[in-house]
């Protein structure tokens, strides 16, 4: 078997710390459950292109339980987890190619080798394989049945090509369920980051202005976590809507260039580039902290930065220290790159069950499907959505009520008022 991983002998600890979180992930194992009975990706080759990380390994064993023949590369340079690599690789005999800091040219050799293995179905997670398979595999897209999305940026790339007509095949917008986006994108994102944030740097937050760019499921989720630290924290927005929601929301909302000056730790979440730009980092007072959880590393002006800098070291893992010409330094955790995954674990096990529940369900629905969507970007339908939501429901021991046929009535009728 091919693979390409940093060290098997780290299998072990790979294997335990997957182990632990599988615990946490309880709707994906009652989905496995049911993949092993029914084996809907029989013999099918599924390429898999996400954080590899516990959770995604528990996502890989549910497919794999469900018969397909799985191949797995990373979504980032810096999100993978070694242990869990190797343990993919050694314990379940699973080809994957990922390694944490691989350099942008083995990213992509790992990208290409998983799809030179032919896959029918890819589940990505930012739009690499998709974009990949589009510029340089064309001979793939009429064997594929499609593939799946997990990340809001993968969604806005893949709606550009949906709008100039480049798509080719269906895809799945997992984010796009609500049982994806309201949970992951807000809890996941909001705990994970300051976590990383935190292991990072161990600053105290409690006092401190912490600055948020973006209001969006993931901004609202970061911004609630620092508050609830005791963080003063500041957003902004270029969304009228959003900046009006945070301010109602109880934070201070202001234009980027004003909330540099006033900041200490600066969270980009935008899934935009350069907003935090050179004159952005002119602005910033000396021991700034930057961090960025938006999916790529475009969201911070390192260049900017480069260009103002006169030194740079390791001051601590996944801490870079700039030096500037006028005497400042300012901070920057992991490269720039989601920090929730560089710098810590990625989101915990509890929430990625529901993201990852609706990544297994989405590839089911692509087979069952097969042959009759069309080539655009297609959501989960709401009694798979709400299917997913019961079962999480049910494993927290919640009970909920349901409508008594007068109240259904009541809500479907015109006639009945005061
Ligand atoms: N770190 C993680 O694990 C993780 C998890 C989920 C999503 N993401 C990524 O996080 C990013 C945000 O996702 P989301 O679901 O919150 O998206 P979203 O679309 O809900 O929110 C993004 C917000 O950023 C705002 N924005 C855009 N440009 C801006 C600018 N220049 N200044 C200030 N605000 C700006 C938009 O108006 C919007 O409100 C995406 O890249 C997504 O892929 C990361």
């Amino acid at each position: 078997m091919d693979y390409d991983v940093k060290d098997l002998s780290l299998a072990e600890t790979g294997a335990a710390r997957l182990e632990w979180d599988t615990r946490q992930m309880p709707v994906l194992q009652s989905i496995r459950t049911r993949f092993e009975r029914e084996q809907p990706f029989n013999g099918l080759r599924v390429a898999v292109c996400l954080h590899v990380t516990t959770k995604t390994a528990n996502l890989v064993l549910t497919v794999k339980a469900g018969g397909a023949d799985v191949t797995v590369c990373a979504s980032n340079p810096l999100s993978t987890q070694d242990d869990v690599a190797a343990c993919l690789v050694a314990r379940h005999g699973i080809p994957t190619f990922a390694i944490k800091g691989e350099d942008e040219e083995t990213y992509a050799r790992h990208l290409r080798t998983v799809l030179d293995g032919q896959p029918a179905l890819l589940m990505d997670d930012g739009a690499d394989l998709v974009t990949t398979v589009h510029s340089a595999y064309p001979a793939l897209i009429d064997t594929l049945i499609g593939g799946t999305e997990e990340t809001t940026t993968g969604v806005i790339r893949l709606r550009s090509m949906e709008r100039t007509g480049v798509l080719r095949f269906p895809v799945v917008a997992v984010n796009e369920s609500d049982t994806k986006h309201l949970f992951d994108n807000r809890y996941g994102t909001g705990q994970s980051a300051l976590d990383g944030i935190i292991r990072a740097t161990n600053v105290l937050l409690a006092g401190s202005t912490v600055v948020v760019c973006g209001y969006g499921w993931c901004g609202r989720g970061l911004a609630a976590s620092a508050a609830g630290l005791g963080a003063n924290v500041t957003v902004t927005e270029v969304n009228p809507i959003r900046a009006l929601e945070a301010a109602m929301d109880g934070y201070r909302v202001m234009r980027m260039i004003d909330a540099a000056a006033a900041g200490r730790l600066f969270i980009t979440v935008t899934g935009n580039r350069r907003v935090i730009d050179g004159t952005h980092l002119d602005a910033m007072p000396d021991g700034a902290i930057l961090a960025n959880a938006g999916h790529f590393n475009v969201e911070i002006d390192l260049e900017a930065l480069r260009a103002r800098t006169v030194g740079v070291r390791r001051i601590r893992p996944f801490v870079d220290e700039y030096c500037l010409a006028d005497g400042r330094r300012l901070y920057v955790l992991g490269e720039g790159r989601l920090v929730n995954l560089v710098a810590g674990e990625g989101h915990p096990a509890g929430v990625m069950d529901l993201s990852f529940a609706n990544q297994a369900l989405a590839a089911e629905y692509l087979v069952r499907h097969r042959g009759t969507l069309a080539p655009r970007i297609h959501t989960l339908p709401p009694e798979i959505d709400h299917g997913i939501a019961r079962l999480k429901l049910d494993t927290m021991g919640i009970r909920l009520d349901t409508l008594t046929p007068e109240q259904e009535t009541y809500l479907t009728s015109w006639q009945q008022g005061t």
